[in-house]
């Protein structure tokens, strides 16, 4: 089992404030996020400002796309962006465009997908998926279950790199011990926090002290 990595998810509503928290916990994580919410709100410059900061960090756009996969995946790659995301409802032609402009692709699990729509996505020659628990599932006051858990396991048993996030707190990490996670995303939980590149060591450590 490897050591998961620590991705911190920059779900700014603008690149200033994006830059701000990155400048504080950059040097902390392994993989960089910008969030769908400022890449809504600031598109590719916001992926071009975190390459110039950080030319040697993986950088992921969390485009959550759903359609014209190759041209969005091409502007990704272009503003210096290692890895992009599909949403799993998207098309395999959608999925399988975007795969060959990037370096890698996760395709963001929400809603109603299978196991069966997931055997899809290998044969296709993806590799990642986020297990998600959304936002709005989250203020509804749904959490991580047992059921959530069995589905990361089947999905990892399949050979995915599964990466874990919503809402993540340092204390909720443990909740997966004994699982192959491949990243923890974490966005608030970093981000807002009184001190977030304390918060971030917080996470790597309990992240080594769990699979290390
Ligand atoms: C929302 C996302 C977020 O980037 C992800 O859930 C991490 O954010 P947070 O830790 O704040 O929930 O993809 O769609």
């Amino acid at each position: 089992m490897g050591l998961p990595k620590l991705q911190i998810a920059l779900d700014n509503d603008a690149l200033s404030e994006a830059l701000y928290s990155i400048t504080q916990v950059g040097d902390e994580v392994d993989v960089i996020e910008a969030g769908t919410i400022l890449c809504l709100a600031e598109g590719m410059e916001a992926v071009r400002c975190l390459r110039a900061l950080y030319p040697d960090k993986i950088i992921l756009a969390d485009t959550k796309c759903a359609d014209a996969g190759g041209t969005v995946a091409k502007n990704c790659a272009l503003a210096g962006a290692n890895w992009m995301t599909v949403i799993c409802c998207a098309t395999i032609p959608t999925m399988k465009a975007a795969l060959k402009e990037v370096q890698d692709l996760q395709v963001e699990l929400y809603g109603d997908w299978t196991f069966a729509e997931a055997e899809t996505w290998m044969e296709a020659g993806l590799v990642q998926v986020v297990y998600h628990q959304s936002r709005d599932a989250l203020f509804a006051g749904e959490t991580w279950s047992e059921v959530d858990l069995n589905k990361i396991r089947q999905l990892v048993a399949m050979g995915f790199k599964v990466s874990v996030t919503g809402g993540l707190e340092m204390e909720t990490l443990r909740l997966f011990a004994g699982i192959d996670v491949y990243a923890f995303i974490a966005g608030r939980g970093i981000r807002d926090a009184a001190n977030p590149r304390q918060a971030a060591r917080e996470f790597k450590a309990e992240i080594k002290r769990i699979w290390g």
